[in-house]
C-alpha cells in the first residue's frame, strides 16, 4: 500500500476556550497551537476536567473557540465564530465523530445508520448501500448489516459507529473515549481500526483515551493538564509498526 500524502489537515493557532464569566469563569483550554497530519493517530490523555472534550468539540466545529483560529480540512474557523449552517455539509463530510457510547439511531439497522448521512447529502440508495456494506464488511460486520443497535454487542455497535464516522472519508476523525465501554481486547481492536483507517484513508485521527495499553498503536501523544496541551516525547518503538 502506498503511503498517503502527509498533508496537514488540522491546524490550530492560539486556540483557547473560556466558559462563563466572573466567578464562574473556567479557562478550559489555554492558548494552544498544534497541527495534525493525514495518516496519523494522535492520542489525547489527561485527567477528568482537564479540557479534552472541550478541545474535541472545538476541533469538531461544535463549539467556537474563544480565541485563535483553526483549519480542519478545508474549513477555516476564527475566534467566536462558529461556521455558518451553510458549512454544515462540509463539516459532516470533513469530520467523523465517535463518542464514548455508539449513539446509533435505535430504529435504524447497522447499515442504515451508516448510510444515513450519505443519503442526507444526496448520495443515491444504490451507491450508499454499496459503500456502507463494503465498509461494514471491512470491519467484520457482514453478518450484522440488518441488525438493530439493541441486538449488537458493545464492540459491534462501536464498530458501526466507526463506520458511520468514516463513510464520508473525512479528513479528520475525532473520538472521545471510544473504547471506554469496551473490554481491553475490544478496545485494542478499535484502536487498530483507527490506525488502519488513518493509514488507508489518509485521515488524521485524534482520540481521547484513558487506556494506556493501546498507546503503542498511536503515532503521537498529546497530554492535557488543567487546560494546557503539551506533546509527550515519543517512546522509542512506540507508534507506527514497521509492518
Ligand atoms: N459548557 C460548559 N460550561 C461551563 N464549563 C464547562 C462546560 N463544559 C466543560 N466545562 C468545564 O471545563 C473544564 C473542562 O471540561 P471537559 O469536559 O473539557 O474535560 P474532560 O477532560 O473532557 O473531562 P472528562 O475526562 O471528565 O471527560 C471543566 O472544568 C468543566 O467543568
Ligand atoms: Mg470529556
Amino acid at each position: 500500500m502506498t503511503e498517503p500524502a502527509r498533508r496537514t489537515v488540522v491546524s490550530a493557532e492560539n486556540l483557547s476556550k473560556t466558559y462563563g464569566e466572573g466567578a464562574l469563569r473556567v479557562e478550559a483550554l489555554k492558548p494552544t497551537s498544534f497541527e495534525a497530519r493525514a495518516g496519523e493517530v494522535v492520542a489525547i490523555l489527561g485527567p477528568s476536567g482537564s479540557g479534552k472534550s472541550t478541545l474535541l468539540t472545538i476541533l469538531g466545529l461544535i463549539n467556537a473557540p474563544t480565541t485563535g483560529s483553526l483549519r480542519i480540512g478545508e474549513v477555516q474557523v476564527i475566534e467566536n465564530a462558529l461556521p455558518r449552517t451553510s458549512l454544515e455539509r462540509q463539516r459532516r463530510q470533513q469530520i467523523g465523530f465517535v463518542f464514548q457510547r455508539s449513539n446509533l439511531i435505535p430504529f435504524l439497522t447497522a447499515e442504515e445508520n451508516v448510510r444515513l448521512s450519505l443519503e442526507i447529502d444526496g448520495v443515491n440508495a444504490y451507491e450508499s448501500r454499496k459503500r456502507a456494506r463494503a465498509l461494514l464488511e471491512n470491519l467484520g460486520l457482514d453478518k450484522r448489516l440488518l441488525s438493530l443497535p439493541a441486538k449488537l454487542s458493545g464492540g459491534e455497535a462501536q464498530r458501526v459507529a466507526i463506520a458511520r464516522a468514516l463513510i464520508h472519508r473525512p479528513s479528520v476523525v475525532l473520538a472521545d473515549e471510544p473504547t471506554a465501554s469496551l473490554d481491553s481486547s475490544r478496545g485494542r481492536q478499535v484502536m487498530e481500526l483507527f490506525r488502519d483507517a488513518a493509514h488507508a484513508q489518509g485521515a488524521a485521527v485524534l482520540v481521547v483515551t484513558h487506556d494506556h495499553r493501546t498507546l503503542d498503536l498511536v503515532d503521537r501523544i498529546l497530554e492535557m493538564e488543567d487546560g494546557r496541551l503539551t506533546e509527550r516525547a515519543r517512546a522509542p518503538g512506540a507508534g507506527r509498526s514497521p509492518a
